[in-house]
């Protein structure tokens, strides 16, 4: 089982779909620009393009979750199923974090939770972070979690001890993926 309990427009839940069905990536290109080449090989091209989807799967044998409080970016969620032709593969609901519950006895949870905006009047990140570490040890045991926060200090607030931390970027930004045994 994957879930992402902050799914936003799904982007997550999805790169796992289209990874547990083997699509290569880039297959949805409706052009490459080497094919612009003068010398741009277009047979082998369509060769390697069949060779690749049929090496794809037909099912995915762990169900995939997302979930988001903001039921707009779960609409977006499953528009962008729909576009990559994974609908039937995904499930995306609309709940907010401190209604979450794990849906598996096990698996892997994996999250991008927000940094460097303030969630609201009421709140601030720090607190979401210490909610989010304590959803995930009270209600996820026997589950793997991975956190991508570009921002150390939350993702200390989180309060669990990682059992490894990757360096990676998101985009342009410096980010850390931290990674905790649940149990
Ligand atoms: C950095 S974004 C995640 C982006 C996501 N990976 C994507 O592909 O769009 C963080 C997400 O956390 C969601 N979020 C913030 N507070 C939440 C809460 N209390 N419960 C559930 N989702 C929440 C936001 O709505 C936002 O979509």
């Amino acid at each position: 089982m994957f879930y992402d309990p902050l799914c936003g427009s799904g982007t997550l839940p999805l790169e796992a779909s289209l990874k547990a069905l083997n699509i290569a990536p880039g297959l949805f290109r409706e052009q490459f620009g080497f094919e612009t080449w003068l010398d741009a090989d277009r047979p082998l091209l369509e060769k390697l393009i069949q060779l690749a989807e049929a090496k794809q799967h037909e099912t995915i044998l762990a169900p995939i979750w997302g979930s988001d409080r903001d039921g707009s970016v779960i609409e977006q969620a499953i528009a962008n199923a729909t576009n990559c032709g994974v609908l039937n593969h995904v499930y995306f609901a609309e709940i907010n974090l401190e209604d979450v519950a794990a849906p598996a006895d096990s698996g892997v949870v994996f999250c991008n939770p927000p940094y460097g905006e303030r969630l609201g009047r009421d709140s601030d990140l720090g607190a979401f972070y210490k909610q989010l570490g304590d959803v995930l040890k009270q209600r996820f045991k026997g589950w793997t979690a991975f956190v991508l926060s570009g921002n150390k200090e939350l993702s200390q607030s989180i309060g669990l001890k990682s059992s490894q931390r990757f360096a990676v970027y998101n985009g342009t930004l410096p980010c850390q993926l931290m990674k905790y045994e649940l149990y």
